[in-house]
């Protein structure tokens, strides 16, 4: 991995670097392979959460793409990985326009690389928590239109926003922000009545101080009540929208078998602002 990184810290794990990991990426350090080595290690078949999300954000791309909308915000965007958001919405809009947002300066200095040579996306260091320099970012303004459907993402990040810095306002913030006919995408982890599941948030709740899995209602309950949840409602990030399963490859589609403990940990919805 590149030398040189301002701002990274390669002393304590990261939640970007982590989940890079997971996902097979090569941007991380010891420090975050530890993290990653006990979740494939001490909790066998846990990184299907991170599988089961990143699909589901692709499949919901798709569908916002498909929708008409031609640009999108996406936030707590995480390191590049393959089928990165721009990709797929410009596998279906050409033109399709991305804001990627990340608090974390890797996933600055990597995106910055990879998207050099795409004018119509951007990397922008922010926190999620503070919206309204997010909105007024220069990055932001010359690439996104408020005036045009905005696909806004909250893929894999508001559970690590804890109950008292609101993420449900904070969701309503955007929501006010972007006009009728956009669409708001929430994938989050979930409460599971296992011992698994508790151990797991536990682990991530110590390393990274912060993070708080949530019910069915409660992560429904962030969308507020000015938007429609669109079909199939909340789902496990498995089963929104599945891929038709090629009948070459998959014995049983994602439908008829069942989900393991840890795919039943992530769930995702996707709502339109009437
Ligand atoms: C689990 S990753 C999800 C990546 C991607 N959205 C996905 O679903 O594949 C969470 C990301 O949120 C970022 N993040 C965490 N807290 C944040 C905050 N307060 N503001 C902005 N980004 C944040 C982390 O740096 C990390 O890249």
């Amino acid at each position: 991995m590149t030398d040189n990184m301002a701002g990274v810290d390669q002393s304590k794990p990261s939640i970007a670097r982590v989940y890079d990991y997971l996902l097979g990426g090569r941007d991380n350090y010891d420090v975050d392979r530890k993290i990653g080595d006990y979740f494939i290690n001490d909790l066998p078949g846990s990184v299907a959460i991170a599988y089961a999300n990143r699909q589901a954000l692709n499949r919901v791309i798709g569908s916002i793409a498909a929708d008409g909308i031609r640009q999108f915000v996406d936030m707590g965007s995480g390191l590049p990985t393959v089928d990165n958001v721009h990709q797929v919405a410009q596998r279906h809009v050409p033109d399709a326009r991305v804001a990627y947002i990340d608090n974390d300066p890797i996933v600055l200095a990597h995106g910055r690389a990879l998207l050099q040579t795409d004018a119509n996306t951007t990397v922008v260091q922010a926190d999620l928590r503070e919206p309204d320099s997010i909105r007024q970012h220069p990055e932001v303004r010359r690439l996104i239109d408020f005036e045009q459907p905005v696909g806004v993402v909250f893929s894999a990040i508001l559970h690590h926003l804890n109950d008292d810095e609101d993420p449900r306002e904070l969701v309503q913030w955007w929501i006010d922000q972007v006009p009728s006919g956009s669409e708001i995408y929430i994938s989050h982890f979930r409460s599971g009545q296992n011992e698994e599941t508790r151990v797991a948030e536990q682990k991530l709740q110590e390393t990274f101080g912060r993070g708080r899995w949530r019910t069915d209602d409660e992560i429904l309950a962030l969308f507020g009540d000015d938007v429609e949840v669109l079909e199939p409602g909340l789902s496990y990030c498995a089963r929104w929208r599945p891929a038709r399963p090629d009948a070459n490859v998959d014995k049983i589609g994602v439908e008829e078998r069942e989900l393991t403990i840890w795919e039943q940990l992530v769930s995702c919805a996707l709502a339109r602002k009437p």
